[in-house]
């Protein structure tokens, strides 16, 4: 279906489905979403069974209209206005207090809801046909990394859901920022395409959730769904620091070790970097000169190697200056903080 103008019968049937307690997937700017009506604890149920993800891990809910907002969340302070004028329409979710109209189900028990107004105009269509609130996490089964384009949703959710809405790739491949408002200073408790720069030239002073910062598991991320290891590969997955020279060496040295013994490896590397490996799955995520292109690659370069089914899987460091925050989070949480100092 076209970006720019969606099929409109194919809109209104999808509406129709989510009015009624079905669930729908489409296109965001960030990553494809499940969506439900968000104020039908039936339908956020059926979201969390058509992922099999835990039902503490609380739902985002998308509007389409600033007016909207209100209705679901109880104070909104003016930082969080300012916020929305700067980065709305877009990949910003932000944390209310929410109100009695937000169903248990879709927060996850919790007395706050996440809200998101997303640029993307087939979910801002589908979101207005479908009632105004429509819960959606990422369209991935729980645990496989989100996905970027319809048939990454279709290999994880076909028969599970009533209409799938194809926009092709997205455009940002890395799910929104997420920041906190019932927090006294504003707390950012997912990094994404809005770095924390963009977010303190509106706010002035913002706080990272600690939980992101540590591996220790006794300090918990605020977003229940932080601390599960999902994003994750079925292969073994190691990230390598150091000089790059070190990295590559011993990137190209595991290689060979595991084809000797019978394992297949897949390597995730640059543009800079592709052309001193020989061995293995090879995968450039892109140039560190162009952040925004390796966050766009991440998550198909991980379903590809799932595909392969590769044994080991060994990635580059990437803490670029833009991005970097975003991208490292994922690639930590998809090898499980195992990193490799060489
Ligand atoms: O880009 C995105 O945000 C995508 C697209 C589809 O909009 N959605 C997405 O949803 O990534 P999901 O469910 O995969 O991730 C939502 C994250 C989870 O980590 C969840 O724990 C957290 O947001 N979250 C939701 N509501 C929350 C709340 N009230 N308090 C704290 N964390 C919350
Ligand atoms: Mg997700």
């Amino acid at each position: 279906m076209n970006r720019e103008s969606p099929d409109q019968a194919a809109l209104k049937r999808a509406g129709e489905i989510l009015l009624s307690g079905g669930l729908v997937a489409f296109p965001t700017e960030t990553v494809y979403g499940l969506g439900g009506n968000a104020l039908d604890c039936a339908a956020s149920r059926r979201i969390y069974a058509a992922k099999g993800r835990p039902s503490d891990n609380p739902l985002i809910v998308h509007i389409a209209d600033l007016q909207d907002l209100p209705k679901i969340a109880a104070e909104i302070p003016e930082k969080a206005m300012l916020l929305a004028e700067a980065f709305w329409p877009g990949p910003l979710t932000m944390i209310f207090p929410r109100t009695d109209r937000v169903p248990l189900e879709t927060t996850g028990g919790l007395q706050s809801v996440a809200v998101r107004f997303p640029s993307d105009l087939i979910a801002q269509e589908l979101i207005r046909a479908g009632g105004g609130f429509v819960a959606a996490p990422s369209a991935n089964t729980s645990g496989r990394p989100s996905p970027t384009t319809a048939e990454h949703v279709i290999a994880d959710l076909s028969g599970k859901i009533e209409m799938i809405l194809d926009g092709g790739p997205v455009g940002i491949g890395l799910e929104s920022t997420i920041i906190d408002f019932t927090e006294t200073i504003p707390t950012i408790l997912r990094p994404g395409y809005i770095s924390p720069a963009m977010l303190e030239s509106i706010l002035g002073e913002v706080r990272i959730d600690p939980g992101l910062l540590k591996e220790d598991s006794r300090i918990r991320p605020k977003a229940p769904g932080m601390k599960y290891r999902h994003y994750a590969p079925k292969a073994d997955m190691a990230i390598i620091e150091g000089e790059p020279e070190a990295v590559t060496a011993y990137i190209r040295q595991q290689a060979e070790k595991d084809l000797a013994e019978g394992r297949i490896p897949g390597i995730i590397a640059s543009e800079e970097t592709l052309p001193q490996y020989k061995k293995g799955i090879l995968r450039s995520a892109g140039s560190r000169a162009d952040d925004e292109t390796i966050a766009h690659n991440l998550y198909r370069i991980l379903r590809e190697f799932d595909d392969a089914e590769v044994d080991t899987i060994y990635s580059e460091s990437f803490n670029t200056p833009r991005m970097g925050q975003a991208i490292m989070n994922r690639l930590l949480k998809a090898a499980g903080h195992h990193v490799i100092n060489v």
